[in-house]
């Protein structure tokens, strides 16, 4: 992937938070989920008063993207922190947004977990969720 897609991805992230609906936690997510076509979905966190059905903002954009017939996604960029503020961490996916990951993402697939615009870490699935339980195991 090229630099100006990365930022683009990057910005997408960030600009998705002011969409998080966090009136529990203040805490605001952003995600932005490449396809192999290039195009971009966003979520937010979206949090509910039984705490349990809440939805993180990386399962939100994959599931607007399959919810919309995409099946291929190069890439998810990240970002959190608390409401109305810049990030003050870089916020990794929890367990549960990785093994949602797993089931869509190819071998190329890369996350971003962004701090800032010019500020971000870059990993591959594997090594976020080593030995992953994937579709193969079923079928
Ligand atoms: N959260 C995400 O949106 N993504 C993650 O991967 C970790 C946590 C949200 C869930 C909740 O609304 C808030 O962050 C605080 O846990």
């Amino acid at each position: 992937m090229n630099n100006s897609a990365y930022m683009d991805l990057i910005n997408s992230a960030l600009e998705a938070r002011k969409s998080a609906y966090v009136p529990y936690s203040h805490y605001a997510v952003g995600a932005a989920l490449l396809t192999a076509e290039g195009k971009i979905y966003t979520g937010g966190n979206i949090e509910n008063a039984s705490y349990g059905a809440t939805n993180c903002a990386e399962r939100t954009a994959i599931f607007k993207a399959v919810s919309e017939g995409e099946r291929n996604f190069t890439a998810i960029a990240v970002a959190g922190g608390m409401e109305g503020r810049e990030p003050a961490d870089y916020a990794w996916p929890c367990g549960i947004c990785r093994q949602v990951m797993q089931e869509f993402a190819g071998g190329d697939f890369r996350i971003l977990v962004v701090r800032g615009q010019q500020d971000y870490k870059e990993c591959r699935l594997e090594e976020l969720l080593p030995c992953g339980f994937g579709g193969e195991s079923i079928r």
